[in-house]
């Protein structure tokens, strides 16, 4: 946990910003010191992917200043941004997919086709391979990106602003994606970072990580600066309550559900090839279901595909012991399915619509618990239920989604089908990129959902919110059940093993 130490290498000061007349941030001081790792925390729709945008040169701040080494700079552009010696590493990677690592690394976004013409393709590949292994890492530089995993694409990522002699790297939620294992790779690769002198600025929702990764931390609540602090100097409690603005209590750990009661969903000899093998598994009515592995084990396509999404090639499903058929994802509708899905961008929700239109107009309506709605004016408080029930933070429910915070996003994708009256839901990563308050209340919704008879089957990277949630753990290992875990027996070592394709 390296801490401060010489003069920061970027200071903000006062920076203030609004979006049409709604102050966002409020006159925030911010800074960070070469080799440091300063962390930025805050409950969704704080202020924090704001003020680096201002840093990156995404917006212009109303008022404040920037000083880069002492003097004072101006962003106004991204590219700015980037020749003062600033990186960002973006949760939503932006690399080429098809192009290779070292084309990522060394063309960016340049046209490659003129490029082919003179670079030194040998040479190049050469200086990805040692960048690459300077960060501990075997990723082949001729290998397409597309052929990577997510945790791959960001130390990508990092090698490219490395290449580009980044002085600082913002990394906004890198370890949201990532499962526990990949997420220590990150943080070595962060402290090596570090010990080159590089400035990072580091966000997150899990607290816990702080403590392993930075030097200070800053809470932003509502667009203010609340606090700074050696993180040696502070506690997990202490910046929970400094980021809600008062305690709040520990919420007893849920009791386990009654014992299962009828089957919901059954699938046998379940299997789609490259992604699962001979999958069989029995959701009951009331229970929830965990379902962990690392990334790429196939949880998400297994989770697509009983949501009718993909192609599958062998195997039966039941829904409420009934064999049925499910080739689209409206037949799984009809029957009674709702799938949360991870890609809140591309799959979830229609960003150019409104808050209320995502939430309430575009839900299923058969489904829709609120029915068929009689006016305009029912369809705003059923709105308005969900925006206080997860806490949503907007401006209002015209505003247009992808002006939201990225987890006020993801809490709209779940309000959508949390509330739409499904017998059985699946849901994958529902937590991702919501702050502590959100989740515990997310957790409540879930098992609310469970508690009136529905099923639930959930993937998460968070082995922490596996055992908080899940009355039952199935872990997968590539493409395949490799266990399964009754709640009292589950703990995180025992997770981690199946998960690896290790004996429990
Ligand atoms: N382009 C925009 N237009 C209007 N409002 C915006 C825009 N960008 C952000 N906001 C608003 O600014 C506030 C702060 O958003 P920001 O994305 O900085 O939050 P955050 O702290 O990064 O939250 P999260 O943890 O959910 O990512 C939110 O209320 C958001 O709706
Ligand atoms: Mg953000």
């Amino acid at each position: 946990m390296p801490e401060p130490h010489g003069p920061p290498l970027l200071e903000l000061r006062r920076i203030a910003k609004s979006f049409h007349t709604i102050p966002v941030l409020h006159e925030v001081d911010f800074d960070v010191c070469a080799g440091e790792v300063h962390a930025l925390v805050g409950e969704n729709g704080a202020g924090k992917s704001t003020l680096m945008n201002i840093v990156g040169g995404v917006h212009a701040a109303d008022a404040g200043e920037m000083l880069w080494e002492g003097r004072r700079v101006i962003a106004a552009t991204p590219r700015q941004s980037q020749e003062l010696g600033i990186s960002f590493v973006h949760q939503e990677l932006a690399l080429a997919p098809q192009l290779s690592v070292a084309e990522n690394i060394f063309l960016g976004s340049h046209p490659v086709a003129r490029l082919r013409c003179w670079v030194r393709w040998g040479e190049m590949e050469e200086r990805a391979r040692s960048l690459l292994a300077e960060l501990g890492q075997a990723i082949g530089p001729a290998q397409p990106v597309e052929s990577l995993s997510l945790a791959e694409r960001q130390l990508v990522e990092i090698a490219k602003a490395l290449a580009a002699r980044a002085r600082l790297i913002i990394m906004d939620e890198p370890t949201a994606p990532l499962s526990e294992k990949e997420a220590a790779r990150l943080f070595s690769v962060i402290a090596q970072l570090c010990g080159r002198g590089v400035a990072v600025i580091y966000i997150s929702h899990r607290l816990r990580e702080i403590f392993q990764v930075a030097g200070r931390v800053t809470v932003l609540r509502d667009g203010r600066r609340i606090m700074t602090r050696l993180v040696a100097d502070t506690s997990h409690g202490e910046l929970v309550s400094a980021m809600v603005g008062a305690e709040i209590e520990d919420r007893p750990p849920p009791s386990a559900s009654p014992p299962a009661a009828a089957e919901a969903l059954r699938i046998e000899g379940w299997s789609a090839a490259g992604s699962f093998r001979d999958i069989h598994l029995t959701l009951r009515r009331g229970e929830i279901v965990g379902l962990a592995g690392l990334a790429g084990a196939g949880r998400t396509e297994l989770l697509e595909s009983l949501f009718g999404v993909g192609e599958r090639e062998a195997g039966r499903l039941f829904v409420n012991g009934q064999p049925v058929t499910l080739r689209t994802p409206e037949d799984a509708v009809r029957h009674g399915l709702a799938l949360v899905p991870d890609d809140r961008k591309a799959k979830g929700l229609v960003l150019t619509g409104s808050l209320l239109f995502n939430l309430v107009l575009a839900a299923p309506r058969a489904h829709a618990r609120a029915g068929v709605f009689p006016n305009g004016g029912a369809e705003k408080q059923a709105g308005e239920r969900l925006v206080e029930a997860l806490r949503i933070k907007a401006a209002g429910l015209d505003q247009p989604v992808q002006h939201l915070s990225g987890g006020n996003q993801q809490k709209v994708v779940l309000g959508k089908w949390l509330f739409a009256g499904a017998g059985v839901f699946l849901l994958d990563e529902p937590t991702r990129g919501v702050d502590v308050r959100s989740k515990a209340d997310i957790y409540e919704i879930i098992r609310g959902l469970a508690a009136r008879g529905a099923a639930v089957l959930f993937v998460s990277s968070e082995l922490e919110e596996i055992l908080r949630l899940a009355d039952r753990i199935l872990v997968m290992h590539r493409g395949r059940i490799a266990g399964e875990l009754a709640r009292a027996q589950a703990t995180q070592e025992r997770i981690m093993q199946l998960a690896t394709g290790g004996e429990n």
